[in-house]
């Protein structure tokens, strides 16, 4: 007997009409495609046995992502005769719901809104030179490749690709620190270790990866060509020498006020958004960025205020921290960012992201300024607002806190606000082994080697480290008790470790080393109950606390693969290379065998 329509079939039927009209409009072109699943009448197939044989037609239609195994043999493809009707026919879900399907003779076409939803598919309508073609993937990420070899002053892992600032859940980068906010667990925002290491590196796996930007030089102390600057009225300007920096700087001086031009560059048709600078104010004062968009013209201001953004109509506010008045600061904004994160606060209905031009950069108040420039990107400064962030932040046991309450399975896996992450921990230490090797500071060494106590202490006494089966250590990314075991986040952590260990010395290099290979250790002998099968689990909280597995989502699972690639050329043993061919195969529908 039939039950009732469920909620999800009424989900479904709210697709139908969309999905018929797709239907009705590729027939003709893709009827001999049978991508539409299958349904035989006669029989009711397992699940299983269906999704095998739509995921080898998967495999069929995206084959030029198949590199790494041969392709079924090309199916026979029936040509529907070319009067052949096509009518209304009911698709009995296990029993559980009805979906409205069509038959064409033998075959039976599902509507691909259902198909989608029902084995968490993907697909779209693409027009190839006027040609419709449907594009179906089994998933909707892409692995980065890591460097072929694998050096702790090198691209980190594949993170040129990795844009960090642009995600919803980064309020802003700040203008105090000049690192991401993130709203992630807490809309008030807060400082989160893993994301500013995550913005650093990718910062300076971009530099690597993209060469030097174009500079061009605005203004100069010890080149006193200020052709491109104006001076509004009852504003100074001179040269000075500054004892402490050793520089020829200009001292500016004006009002205050944000309706006064004060001393401003006029750029001509400015497609770089990268501003850097030394100021120092001596009272209060601020720099304005004028934007123009179309025929709406927006104002980024840096302020004396300890809002971090702020805005009003189309005029944007950037805190530059109370406490940052009369002193030095090296300023890197990227101001298109700025200013998409200004949008994103909804004061203006216009809420363009592209297409803008710079127009202007003011400065008013009372100061002096050297090294005024603008380019097309600031990599290596973002990079060291991380790295310093890092130095400014280390508390007396060598961690970074996290500052919020993080549920992960709630009332089973919680960490009250103050908890370590040995992930945090492992990715601040990649970025800080990188700014030392770069700019030959040992204070960024020593930070990356007190890092290293942490590892030590076991989630129960307040670190980060857990025992799988009383054998294996596992550096946890939520030390929570019971142990989640987060494969992603160790792994991050193993790589902070074996960057550590490229270049510490004495003790550091004894004690990051014997971290390293009991880390290693653990994950060869682990690695494989993360493998469904089908794809990976994120973690094991299906063995520790008895729930049901939590499966990585795609994103995650692509990560899963590329940290895999980086080990098979950190380490020499074929378990990694042979699992990341495996679960890229996944990720194209191609499941393990069954019995
Ligand atoms: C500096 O001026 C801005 C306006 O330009 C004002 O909002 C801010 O409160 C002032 N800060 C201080 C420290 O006086
Ligand atoms: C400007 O840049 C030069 C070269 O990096 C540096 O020596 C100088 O100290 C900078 N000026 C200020 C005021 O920091
Ligand atoms: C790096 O710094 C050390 C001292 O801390 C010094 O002996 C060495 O010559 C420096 N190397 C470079 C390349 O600047």
């Amino acid at each position: 007997m039939k039950k009732t329509l469920g909620s999800c079939a009424n989900t479904m039927m709210r697709f139908n009409k969309r999905a018929f009209v797709c239907l009705l409009a590729l027939c003709t072109v893709l009827t001999c495609f049978s991508f539409w699943s299958r349904c035989t009448t006669s029989t009711n197939p397992e699940r299983q046995a269906v999704s095998t044989e739509e995921s080898d037609q998967a495999l069929h239609f995206h084959n030029r992502n198949a590199k790494n195994y041969d392709l079924p043999v090309e199916m026979e493809i029936p040509v529907a005769a070319a009067t052949s009707p096509m009518h209304d026919v009911d698709c009995d879900i296990n029993h559980q719901y009805i979906v409205h399907c069509r038959r064409e003779n033998d075959e039976i076409y599902m509507p691909f809104s259902f198909i989608k939803k029902y084995f968490e598919v993907y697909g779209e309508l693409q027009s190839v030179e006027g040609q419709e073609k449907f594009e179906f993937s089994h998933s909707y990420s892409e692995v980065h490749q890591p460097p072929d070899v694998i050096r702790p002053d090198g691209i980190f892992m594949s993170f040129e690709h990795y844009n960090v600032e642009i995600r919803k859940r980064v309020l802003c980068v700040t203008a105090t620190e000049g690192v991401p906010m993130s709203t992630q667990w807490e809309p008030a925002g807060h400082y989160y270790p893993i994301q500013i290491a995550q913005f650093g590196l990718s910062h300076y796996s971009k530099q690597i990866f993209e060469g030097d930007p174009e500079v061009t030089t605005l203004l100069s102390g010890n080149d006193l060509d200020l052709d491109r600057w104006l001076v509004a009225s009852k504003t100074t300007v001179h040269s000075l020498f500054d004892k402490m920096r050793l520089s020829d700087v200009i001292e500016f001086q004006s009002s205050d006020s944000l309706t006064n031009q004060g001393f401003h560059a006029s750029m001509k048709e400015g497609s770089h958004f990268a501003v850097t600078m030394d100021i120092k104010f001596i009272s209060n004062g601020s720099i304005t960025a004028t934007i123009r968009s179309d025929s709406n013209t927006f104002r980024v201001h840096y302020v004396f205020s300890r809002r971090l953004i702020s805005c009003s109509g189309r005029d944007i506010y950037y805190g530059l921290g109370e406490n940052h008045l009369g002193k030095w600061i090296h300023l890197a904004r990227d101001i298109d960012l700025d200013l998409f994160k200004g949008l994103a606060l909804k004061c203006s209905k216009s809420r363009k992201t592209k297409d803008f031009t710079l127009l202007d950069i003011a400065i008013r108040g009372h100061g002096w300024v050297d090294n005024v420039t603008i380019s097309s990107s600031a990599h290596m400064d973002h990079f060291y607002d991380a790295a310093n962030w890092f130095l400014n932040n280390q508390d007396t046991r060598g961690g970074w806190p996290i500052g919020v309450q993080r549920k992960l399975i709630p009332d089973v896996m919680e960490l009250a606000p103050g908890w370590y992450s040995a992930m945090a921990q492992g990715q601040a230490m990649s970025t800080l082994v990188r700014a030392y090797l770069k700019s030959n500071n040992s204070v960024y060494l020593h930070a990356a080697e007190n890092a290293l106590k942490i590892f030590e202490i076991s989630s129960a006494q307040g670190g980060v480290k857990a025992r799988f089966g009383d054998t294996y250590d596992w550096y946890e990314e939520y030390p929570t008790t019971p142990s989640s075991f987060v494969l992603n986040g160790f792994i991050f952590s193993l790589f902070g470790l074996y960057d550590l260990k490229q270049v510490a010395s004495g003790e550091a290099l004894e004690t990051v080393t014997r971290f390293y290979n009991e880390g290693l250790r653990s994950l060869k002998a682990m690695l494989l109950m993360y493998d469904s099968g089908t794809g990976t689990f994120y973690d094991l909280r299906h063995l520790t606390v008895g729930l049901g597995p939590n499966r990585a989502r795609w994103d995650y699972h692509t990560v899963h693969i590329s940290q895999l690639l980086q080990l098979s050329r950190m380490e020499d043993d074929p378990l990694f290379a042979r699992t990341a061919k495996r679960w890229d195969e996944y990720r194209v529908g191609k499941w393990a065998p069954h019995n």
